[in-house]
């Protein structure tokens, strides 16, 4: 076998955002040796662009809350495909990972009394998320971090993994390079933990950064691992359009949850026009109510801007494409309106919105305590992942563990804003603590040299056709064409469409060279990542022309209602024995009548 720089823990955890830092943070408090594998720098994750808050039903706000009414919410805005036992563990843990966080040093806003202050967001029926002004994500990892380190993690940041090494069935490790020297890595662990979060990088616009290309997904499915739920992908309603540099920028959702709303270029509330029956009794049908439930009236009903991110994103495009739009595509956010019902509104706009003033500020030299920002949908979370069970998030391969973005279930067709923070913390401190149970039952595996040979090889063949079509290139054509065919509002001709185009790129990413070194080489990282992004691109579009139906995220034109046949079931994926993609309906679980009776209550 060729010398590798080798690792061994007991638990590797790969990604080193929320998720992965909580599942390292519980298997390393559990006594076994961790290792948590970061692809960027400690402290950069997507977590942080989960800026409102962090969802939890503490009551510090309005006690009628509790996590029945959160439960209730979860599962009617996941549209009820969710895993309802996942739904359930995260209902009622949340609140004690909102407090352990704060014991470890988290600064959440107070109420004037000196509880957690908590905020209204999409679909959550009463304000529910704990928050640090606009930057709750980043205190989040902050915290983490600091209680993390003096656990003694091994913290290997600027590493990429190429593929998980199996010992039969088992995971048994992984095998990746440093992006910094370019050297090859061997990680030998007895259980891994796969945090990666999402797939953003697959589309043209989105908020997400460089680092999240699928990686985890595509790990898990080429070991074998079942995916679900691939068909759901949330675009945020509100990312920048301008200036086209910062495009798909997040604006965080907790603009509206204080009072800001949507506009049309006639300045028209639109989103008036059209409210779910599925929500109608919660929603306002005027202004004034509207804004009277911002403000705390526990007797209003929500704005219609607070309807759950799939509704709103859908409602913007349906201006934009009726010509009722904002300059540059999009619509209008207005908080600045609230200075008619406030006094010192800018101040307060700056002190709750802090990041939202400077980033449009600093990037679009504009002061949104005076005007609107001009906003549209931004690919922003993939509801689908690694299919896992709810209680240990172990994956249906022995030895491989997933939480976070990476992982499924908890979020059904659609996600509620906040419920990611709380998922991270709630389901990577269970995969924590059960990986490093695997661990304490399990001894290391046997590494095949031959896998790690074929991984090298493969990783390094772009060096070899230097002066060929680079991988930029590639890249952008399946942005471009998994936006256009497989965005918002999907169909089947052009899905059918997106796999062909599927198929070209492959043959390019196939034929893409580079040039250069190893070292800090982004081109040839880029090239490396094709692979994932092409792997979760066929996967998403071969889950959503199979849910011949509209559900949450996931709008079929061709399909345009929900069907109740669909509503009972996932679509699972795995890598079948002749390496295709094979999808098969699994019907969900019967729900204990216990949660049944809730969910009937809340209705
Ligand atoms: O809008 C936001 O602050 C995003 C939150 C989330 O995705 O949970």
């Amino acid at each position: 076998m060729a010398e590798y720089l080798t690792h061994e823990h007991d638990v590797l955890v790969i990604g080193a955002g929320g998720a992965g830092l909580r599942a390292a943070v519980e298997a390393s408090a559990a006594g076994v040796k961790v290792a948590l594998v970061s692809k960027s720098l400690l402290g950069k994750a997507h977590t942080v662009m989960a800026e409102g808050g962090i969802a939890a039903a503490l009551a510090d706000v309005d006690d009628r809350d509790n996590w029945r009414v959160h439960f209730a919410d979860t599962m009617r805005g996941g549209q009820y495909v969710n895993s309802w036992r996942m739904a359930e563990l995260h209902a009622k843990e949340a609140p004690a990972r909102v407090r352990e966080l704060e014991a470890w040093g988290a600064v959440f806003d107070r109420t004037v009394d000196g509880r957690i202050l908590q905020r209204n967001f999409g679909g959550h029926r009463y304000p529910r998320l704990a928050h640090v002004g606009d930057r709750t994500g980043l205190e989040m990892i902050r915290t983490l971090q600091d209680h993390g380190i003096h656990l003694g993690l091994d913290v290997f940041m600027e590493h990429t993994i190429l593929i998980l090494l199996k010992d039969g069935d088992r995971v048994v490790g992984a095998f990746g390079y440093d992006r910094e020297r370019g050297r090859f890595h061997l990680f030998r662990a007895k259980a891994v933990v796969l945090a990666t979060g999402g797939v953003g990088r697959a589309y043209k616009i989105t908020s997400n950064s460089w680092e999240y290309t699928g990686d985890g997904h595509s790990l898990a499915y080429h070991a074998g691992a079942a995916l679900t739920d691939m068909e759901f992908l949330q675009f945020h309603p509100t990312g920048m359009i301008w200036p086209p540099s910062v495009r798909g920028l997040l604006i965080t959702e907790a603009v509206r949850g204080e009072g800001g709303v949507l506009r049309n270029k006639d300045g028209r509330r639109f989103m008036f026009d059209d409210i779910p029956p599925l929500y109608a009794n919660q929603t306002a049908d005027n202004e004034e109510e509207g804004w009277r439930y911002v403000q705390g009236d526990k007797n209003a009903r929500r704005p219609p801007d607070l309807l759950t991110r799939d509704h709103v994103a859908r409602c913007i495009r349906r201006e934009v494409r009726e010509g009722r739009g904002s300059p540059h595509g999009g619509v209008f956010l207005d908080i600045a309106w609230i200075k008619e019902k406030i006094p010192n509104a800018a101040e307060h706009i700056k002190k709750k919105l802090p990041s939202m003033y400077h980033q449009f500020k600093q990037l679009a030299d504009i002061d949104i305590t005076q005007v609107p920002m001009e906003v549209g949908p931004t690919t922003h979370y993939m509801m689908g992942g690694v299919r896992v069970d709810p209680d240990s998030q172990m994956a249906s391969v022995p030895g491989l563990f997933a939480a976070g973005e990476c992982a499924a279930g908890l979020h059904g067709a659609n996600r509620l804003g906040g419920n990611s923070l709380s998922d991270l913390v709630v389901f990577g401190k269970r995969a924590g603590e059960y990986a490093a149970r695997f661990a304490k039952n399990n001894s290391l595996g046997k590494v095949n040299p031959e896998q790690l040979a074929v991984a090298e090889r493969g990783a390094l063949k772009p060096f070899e056709r230097e002066g060929a079509e680079g991988p930029y290139a590639v890249q952008y054509a399946l942005q471009a064409m998994m936006q256009d065919l497989v965005g918002i509002v999907r169909q089947e001709q052009e899905m059918l469409q997106a796999l062909d185009h599927i198929q070209e790129l492959k043959a390019r990413t196939g034929r893409v060279g580079v040039s250069g070194h190893r070292e800090y080489n982004n081109s040839w990282h880029t090239a490396i990542d094709l692979n994932n992004l092409l792997t979760v691109s066929e996967i998403i579009t071969r889950a959503a022309l199979e849910r011949k139906e509209s559900r949450g995220a996931h709008f079929r034109e061709d399909y345009p209602a929900k069907d109740e046949q669909f509503g009972q079931l996932n679509i699972v994926i795995q890598k079948g024995a002749d390496g295709e993609v094979q999808l098969r309906r699994e019907p969900i679980p019967p729900m204990p009548a216990e949660l049944k009776q809730i969910i009937q209550e809340m209705k």
